[in-house]
């Protein structure tokens, strides 16, 4: 009987941690989501454009673009605009394929770890 209890500890935890993980975003595979997702088009750790601008800090900071309904790139509008760029912007030239509810989880949990909340109290200009 005692013999199961071990395997039947593992797969408790690893539901539990599976749960947390999928609720909180996983930052370290957003990063990996961004490299991939993202670098063609923006440098992630500068503010210079590639083809778009750059991301470096972009959580909680005014947005670099015109055209867009925020005054900062909160969790909210980066899903969103992640969710349907030209949803928030009909002529934007951020053309993309959908990324899924996860990826933009993680990919906020990432940015969010990146800026770690050092533009938070800075004016929105
Ligand atoms: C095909 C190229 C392309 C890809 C791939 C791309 N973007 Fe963009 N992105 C752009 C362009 C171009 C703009 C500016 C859009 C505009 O001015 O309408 C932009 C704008 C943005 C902005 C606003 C930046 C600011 O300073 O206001 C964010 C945030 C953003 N992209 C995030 C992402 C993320 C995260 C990914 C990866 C999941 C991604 N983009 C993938 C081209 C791209």
């Amino acid at each position: 009987m005692n013999r199961y209890l071990p395997n039947l500890l593992a797969c408790v935890i690893s539901v539990v941690f599976f749960s947390i993980g999928a609720q909180a975003g996983d930052a370290e595979r957003g990063r990996i989501v961004a490299e991939v997702r993202c670098t063609p088009c923006h440098h992630l750790h500068l503010e210079s454009i590639r083809i778009g601008p750059g991301l470096k800090g972009i959580y909680n900071r005014a947005p670099r673009m015109s055209g867009v309904p925020y005054a900062r790139w909160d969790a909210a509008a980066l899903d969103a605009w992640l969710k349907d760029p030209r949803g928030i912007k009909p002529n934007t030239k951020m053309a993309i394929p959908p990324i899924a509810e996860k990826d933009r989880a993680d990919l906020i949990a990432y940015f969010i770890m990146e800026t770690n909340g050092a533009n938070q109290d800075k004016p929105s200009q």
